[in-house]
């Protein structure tokens, strides 16, 4: 019996959380375990009725669960930052889900706009950490609304921090790595930073990634990439990659490029990791207002962060069954993965995934 504890959000969140829980329901009935879903209505409407973000009590029920689903978190009608870092990020830090898992990988019969890459190509997973760097709110105005006004926002990382990550990503690159094609039969963990110029963030990182490397997964090839360059590979020669490991803001940027070049925000999913804790699934796009309540947004992205919640939560088969279901549909049945040209509605999608993971 798995406790989900369930926050489809703003805009077009919950109609795509309503099709994961579909698809949820369809694989516990299919592979018999139980879950308790409870719903919490975290978001800008009840912001705007309320006053209220995540408050601590929130944080404190929200601790009860297994896991968490989470639709999107973004009104239009709030201030951009104050549902994104009292609701999202307030999930994320309290919760310690201090790795940002979010695969790149294009399934079949999805149009990538790499020319000649297919799904043999773009397969690899970015495991963001994601409680530091220019996330934490370190900073500050001095002179505020004057000409000599100053803004400063620091880029903050501890070893500890820094360590927990890269064994995390390291244990990954070993449970789940494929030996990196055609470098070696190793293998690959890729550290993205920016050695250059952050002397003194990335030069922790660097030499963390190394000593740990050296000392404790020697069969594991250790490789160095700078973010402008990740982001030129990822593009140019994205089958270099498999499990990339990266602080927080080049983590949320190269994850857009990512996820872009795997078909869209429609289909990308991820997930924030306590792996001695309560983690939270969630598509990677934001909650795209204009398309809220037309029927017509993809729920795939929501769908996969469902299918990753349950291979977290041990539920492998499960986990499986959904991916194939999902490479069944964008292989044979959707016509783009795009808002409104997918040939089907949002719960027509999903309808489609549940039935064939009941098969
Ligand atoms: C993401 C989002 C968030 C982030 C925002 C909404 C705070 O872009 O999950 O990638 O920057 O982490
Ligand atoms: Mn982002």
């Amino acid at each position: 019996m798995y406790k989900i504890a369930v926050m489809p959000g703003d805009g077009t969140g919950p109609e795509v959380t309503v099709e994961a829980v579909k698809v949820l329901k369809a694989a516990a009935d299919k592979f018999g375990f139980k879950m308790e879903l409870t719903e919490f209505d975290f978001g800008g409407e009840r912001y705007k009725r309320t006053g209220e973000t995540l408050p601590d009590s929130g944080v404190e029920e929200l601790r009860q669960f297994d896991s968490i689903l989470l639709g999107a978190i973004g009104h239009p009608d709030v201030a951009p930052g104050i549902l994104e870092k009292g609701i999202l990020l307030k999930a994320r830090f309290a919760l310690d889900q201090y790795i940002n898992l979010r695969p790149v990988r294009l399934y079949p019969g999805v149009d990538t706009p790499l020319k000649d890459k297919g799904p043999d190509e773009i397969d690899y997973v970015v495991v963001r950490e994601n409680t530091g760097d220019l996330y934490t709110g370190t900073g500050g105005f001095t002179m505020k609304g004057t000409p000599s006004e100053v803004a400063v926002q620091s880029a903050v990382y501890n070893r500890f921090q820094v360590e927990r990550c890269l064994r995390y990503a390291f244990e990954y690159a070993k449970k789940h790595g494929k030996k990196a094609r055609g470098k070696g039969d190793k293998n690959t963990l890729a550290l993205c930073g920016k050695t250059n110029v952050l002397t003194y963030v990335y030069d922790l990182w660097e030499r963390a990634f190394h000593e740990i490397g050296e000392a404790e997964y020697p069969d594991i090839e250790r490789e160095y990439y700078h973010v402008d360059a990740t982001c030129m590979w990822m593009v140019k020669n994205p089958e270099w990659f498999d499990v990339i490991v990266t602080g927080n803001m080049f983590g949320d940027i190269i994850t857009d490029l990512g996820a872009i070049t795997q078909g869209g925000m429609g289909i990308a999913a991820g997930g924030n990791i306590n792996p001695e804790g309560v983690s939270m699934f969630e598509p990677i796009g934001g909650s795209a207002p204009k398309y809220t309540g037309k029927g017509i947004i993809n729920p795939l992205a929501a769908i996969c962060s469902a299918q990753m919640m349950l291979e977290t939560l041990g539920e492998e088969k499960a986990a499986e069954k959904i991916e194939q279901a999902v490479m069944f549909v964008t292989a044979s049945k959707l016509q783009s993965l795009a808002a409104g040209r997918m040939g089907y509605s949002t719960s027509e999608v999903g309808d489609l995934i549940a039935e064939k993971v009941a098969e």
